[in-house]
């Protein structure tokens, strides 16, 4: 037994270093080489609509519409600046993955490639020309204003009103539960929480995207019939500027018939005008019938013990959280306030070390990267993850509010958090073979990606334990 683990234990060290070594493999080479004669009706208008109108047209939530050329033609600079920063803050569209290291494949990833970037970059050095219009593809057909990024939902359920004076503290509290009128259990296929307010529609941003809300965040539980919550019914959180969670098709969230929705953690600020507010709750379910295959928990983890000067650039924060199961990780989630400029999450497994993903961090932009189902990382139990934060309270982080002072950590807005707000879905020994099994099979037939060591070292859980303490 005791050779078979260090012969397996080497195996899976030389696999690891072997990964480790092909860690990087875009799909397309980095720093792409742009087209010739790019112009804007051709190359440009469709990068637009896949990856910036939803957010870039009339009524919308930023500030100005980006699809005709007309519209386009006095931001080009703007656009090519904004789009070159790839992962750093104040990228758009607002999406942070680093594309060189880690895990690429997510769910409704919006960003561009290296080739966009650099097709965005030819057509702005070349003077921005408009090209022939009858290549302009035709124009994207929106939901109206107050649509849902990921579609109707199946349910909407809205908490109580409030409102927020011009000028008030930051706010923490209750604002009651919402019956949902369901009538039958269902599982939730995805979650999207919104806050509706009284600030009129095309009103100029100012600032960061909060001065259009007023809601920092909200933790929505769903309460079942019986008066108590359900550990598998949690919804993630609600935050300023987060986009919308579609969660793993084999772990939808069970709501109960006569379930009411609770809105009892807020975290709500003041904007400079007068607003009331309220949350939506959109949730689209699966199928009648369907039945999640596996069960999963949240993996929240980080620290407090945050000692943040003021005035200085690239401090750093870890944290370190050991997995109590085998199982899949579902999403990357740093969560961290405004000084906060990079997380990167690793597992470490015996000796093994291996990025999982590094993200740019945009406290205007709060985001959440889901995996997608063959890219989730598996991982043993007793795997490490460890996260490592880098934090900028120099005045070149526009978020800062004053970059003078010493931080720590804390609830408000000013203060600091370190977390990485994670799910895994949870496997047992056997499963977590299969699953192992079955993703080393797609990776092989090129149908799963290969990031450094996901599964290397998973193979046998309890054997490397075993060899680590001879
Ligand atoms: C999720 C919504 C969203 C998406 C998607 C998005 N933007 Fe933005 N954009 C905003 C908001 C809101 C602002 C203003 C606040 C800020 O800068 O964060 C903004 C600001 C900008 C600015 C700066 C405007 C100025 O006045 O300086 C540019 C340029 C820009 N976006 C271009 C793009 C491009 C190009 C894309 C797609 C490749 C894109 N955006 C995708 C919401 C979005």
């Amino acid at each position: 037994m005791g050779t078979l683990s260090i012969a397996w234990l080497r195996t899976t060290l030389l696999t690891g270093l072997a990964a480790a070594l092909t860690l990087t493999v875009p799909t397309e080479a980095r720093r792409a080489e742009a087209p010739r004669d790019v112009t804007f009706t051709k190359d440009i208008a469709p990068i637009l609509q896949r990856s910036c109108q939803t957010c870039h047209r009339p009524d919308s939530i930023a500030p100005m519409s980006l699809i005709t050329y007309e519209q386009v033609r006095p931001f080009a600079r703007a656009v090519k600046q904004k789009t070159a920063l790839r992962d750093k803050p104040g990228v758009m569209p607002p999406w942070f993955i680093e594309k060189s290291v880690g895990i690429q494949g997510f769910m409704n990833d919006p960003s561009l490639s290296d080739l966009e970037i650099a097709t965005i970059g030819a057509w702005v050095d070349a003077g921005a020309p408009e090209g022939d219009p009858a290549h302009m593809p035709p124009p994207v057909a929106f939901r109206d204003l107050r649509s849902w990024t990921l579609g109707e939902p199946d349910l909407v359920v809205s908490s109580p009103a409030v409102t927020v004076e011009g000028s008030q503290p930051d706010w923490w509290g209750q604002l009651g539960s919402t019956p949902t009128r369901l009538t039958e259990d269902r599982y939730i296929k995805s979650s999207e929480i919104r806050e509706v307010n009284d600030i009129p529609p095309g009103t100029t941003l100012v600032g960061t995207v909060g001065g259009l809300n007023v809601f920092h965040h909200a933790s929505v539980t769903i309460i079942g019939p019986d008066g108590k919550v359900d550990p598998t019914s949690t919804l993630p959180a609600h935050e300023v500027g987060r986009n919308a969670d579609e969660f793993d098709p084999e772990a939808g969230r069970l709501i109960r018939a006569g379930s009411v929705i609770s809105f009892n953690n807020n975290h709500l600020h003041a904007n400079g005008r007068e607003t009331t507010a309220r949350l939506e709750v959109g949730l689209r379910f699966h199928p009648k019938g369907y039945k999640p295959t596996v069960n999963f928990r949240g993996i929240f983890f980080g620290t407090t013990e945050i000692d943040l000067k003021g005035n200085e650039d690239s401090q750093r924060v870890d944290a370190y959280y050991t997995l109590p199961e085998n199982g899949k990780i579902m999403n990357f989630e740093p969560h961290m306030h405004a000084p906060a400029v990079r997380m990167c999450v690793e597992a470490i497994y015996g000796h093994t070390i291996t990025t999982l993903n590094c993200s740019g961090y945009d406290h205007t932009w709060v985001r959440n990267y889901q995996y997608l189902p063959d890219s989730a990382p598996l991982l043993p139990k007793g795997t490490i993850l460890h996260i490592t934060g880098w934090f900028d309270t120099t005045a070149k982080n526009r978020n800062m509010v004053d970059y003078r002072n010493w931080t720590g950590g804390g609830n408000r807005s000013v203060d600091n958090m370190f977390i990485n707000l994670s799910y895994m879905t949870v496997m047992t020994d056997e499963e977590f073979r299969a699953a192992v099994s079955e993703r080393e099979a797609k990776i092989q037939a090129g149908k799963a990606e290969a990031v450094g060591c996901l599964t290397c070292f998973s193979a046998q859980p309890t054997t490397l334990q075993l060899a680590q303490q001879p």
